[in-house]
C-alpha cells in the first residue's frame, strides 16, 4: 500500500502565486473548479515585461483551479503564439526540460483538417463541427435505440502516451449561439470524496491506456506515425502505457484521480475483469453524483480556455449537430508533461488545505 509519507519532501516542490496577475479581474466558476478572467488577454500576458513572472502564476491558478477560462475574444493571439504560450505554461511549471507541444501522432494522414486560415500544424489540433458531422454519420451505433450515454467523452488529454498532456489551451474561433458546451470536472475533489480506506486501494492500482486506433490509422493510410511527439519517450507505435489510477499534480503536490476513468483508459491492472469494471463504474459515478466538481463553459466566439490534465477531466458536449447551421471550429495546443507518478508523500487537496472532509 502507497501511504502518506510526510516526512519524506515531495518530489516536485509544490508551486506559490507571486501575486503578479492581481491586476486581472475574474470570477471563481464555482467554489471547487475554475475560474474565468473576463477581460484579460492572452497576448498581453504573453508579451508583458515581466511575462515570465505572469505565465508561471497562471500555471499556478490553473493547477490550483483545474481549469481557466478567458471570457474575451483572443483571435488577436496567432498560431505561433498560442503554441509559444501553452509550450511556457508547461516549461515555466518544472516540466521536464527535454519535453515540449505535443505532435499528433496522425499529423502524416492526408485527410488532416486544416485551420481557419487553410493550413496545418503538427503541434495543433483543430476542432472542426463539420468534420465531425461527417465522423458522426460514420459512427457505429448512432441508430442504435438505447439511450445516449455521453459518460465516454471523459478524458484527459494524450493519456495514450507515456509521458502525456500537463496542460492544454483551446481557443474557440467559430462557435454556435447555443451547443458545444465543454465539462471539467476536477479529479482533486472526486478525491476527497473517496473513503480514506478506499483511497488507500485507489493508491495501489494502475491502469493500461490503450489506443490502437493510431497503429491502424497509419497501416490503413501506408504513412508512418509521428515520432517522438512532445518527449522523446513519446516515441513508435505501441500506444499502450501503464498510468497510475491516482496521479500526484507536479504543481501542488495534491493527489487526484488520473487513470481510473476516460476515453483511454483501456482496463484496470492486476484485477479481475469484474472489478476492473466495478471500479471503473464506480469513479465515473462519482463525477455523474458530484456535479458541484463541474465546471460548464458555455462557449463564445474567441473565447479560451487552458487546462491541467494532470487533475481534471474533460468532456465535450456533441449537441451542435441538433444547431441550424451550427459551426463550430477550434485550435488547441497541448504541452507535454513528466511521466505521471502518485508521490507517497503527496496528500489529498482537502488535506493540504486543512479543510474539512467533503
Ligand atoms: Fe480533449
Amino acid at each position: 500500500m502507497i501511504a502518506a509519507d510526510p516526512d519524506h519532501e515531495l518530489r516536485y516542490k509544490p508551486m506559490t502565486y507571486g501575486g503578479s496577475l492581481d491586476h486581472l479581474e475574474f470570477v471563481e466558476v464555482t467554489p471547487i473548479i475554475g475560474r474565468e478572467y473576463t477581460k484579460a488577454k492572452i497576448k498581453d500576458i504573453l508579451h508583458a515585461s515581466n511575462a515570465e513572472e505572469q505565465i508561471r502564476d497562471l500555471a499556478v491558478i490553473i493547477s490550483e483551479r483545474g481549469v481557466v477560462f478567458f471570457r474575451e475574444n483572443q483571435q488577436d493571439l496567432t498560431v505561433d503564439e498560442l503554441k509559444e504560450f501553452t509550450d511556457l505554461v508547461g516549461k515555466l511549471s518544472g516540466r521536464p526540460k527535454e519535453n515540449g507541444l505535443h505532435v499528433h501522432p496522425l499529423y502524416r494522414d492526408p485527410g488532416n483538417i486544416p485551420m481557419g486560415n487553410g493550413e496545418t500544424d503538427e503541434n495543433i489540433y483543430v476542432i472542426n463541427s463539420e468534420a465531425a458531422k461527417k465522423l458522426y454519420k460514420t459512427m457505429a451505433g448512432k441508430d442504435s435505440k438505447e439511450p445516449k450515454n455521453l459518460s465516454r467523452e471523459w478524458h484527459s488529454d494524450a493519456t495514450f502516451e507515456i509521458c502525456p498532456s500537463d496542460f492544454s489551451c483551446l481557443i474557440m474561433e467559430e462557435t454556435p449561439p447555443h451547443g458545444g458546451d465543454t465539462l471539467w470536472c476536477s479529479g482533486y475533489e472526486v478525491y476527497d470524496r473517496i473513503s480514506p480506506p478506499m483511497r488507500a486501494f485507489l493508491d495501489t492500482l494502475t491502469a493500461t491506456c490503450a489506443q490502437p486506433v493510431f497503429r491502424s490509422a497509419c497501416t490503413a493510410g501506408g504513412y508512418e506515425v509521428m515520432s517522438p511527439r512532445g518527449s522523446p519517450l513519446n516515441v513508435g507505435d505501441e500506444f499502450a502505457p501503464v498510468h497510475p489510477v491516482v496521479r500526484t499534480n507536479r504543481q501542488t503536490g495534491w493527489k487526484s484521480i488520473f487513470a481510473g476513468v476516460g476515453l483511454h483508459v483501456t482496463k484496470i491492472n492486476d484485477v479481475y475483469e469484474y472489478e476492473d469494471r466495478m471500479i471503473r463504474e464506480y469513479i465515473m459515478i462519482l463525477i455523474t453524483l458530484n456535479h458541484d466538481c463541474v465546471a460548464r463553459m458555455h462557449w463564445t466566439k474567441g473565447a479560451a480556455a487552458i487546462w491541467n490534465n494532470s487533475c481534471v477531466w474533460h468532456a465535450a458536449t456533441p449537441d451542435t449537430h441538433l444547431v441550424e447551421g451550427a459551426v463550430r471550429t477550434g485550435i488547441r495546443a497541448s504541452s507535454i508533461g513528466e511521466q505521471p507518478y502518485l508521490d507517497p508523500a503527496s496528500t489529498s487537496r482537502r488535506e493540504a488545505l486543512g479543510l474539512p472532509r467533503a
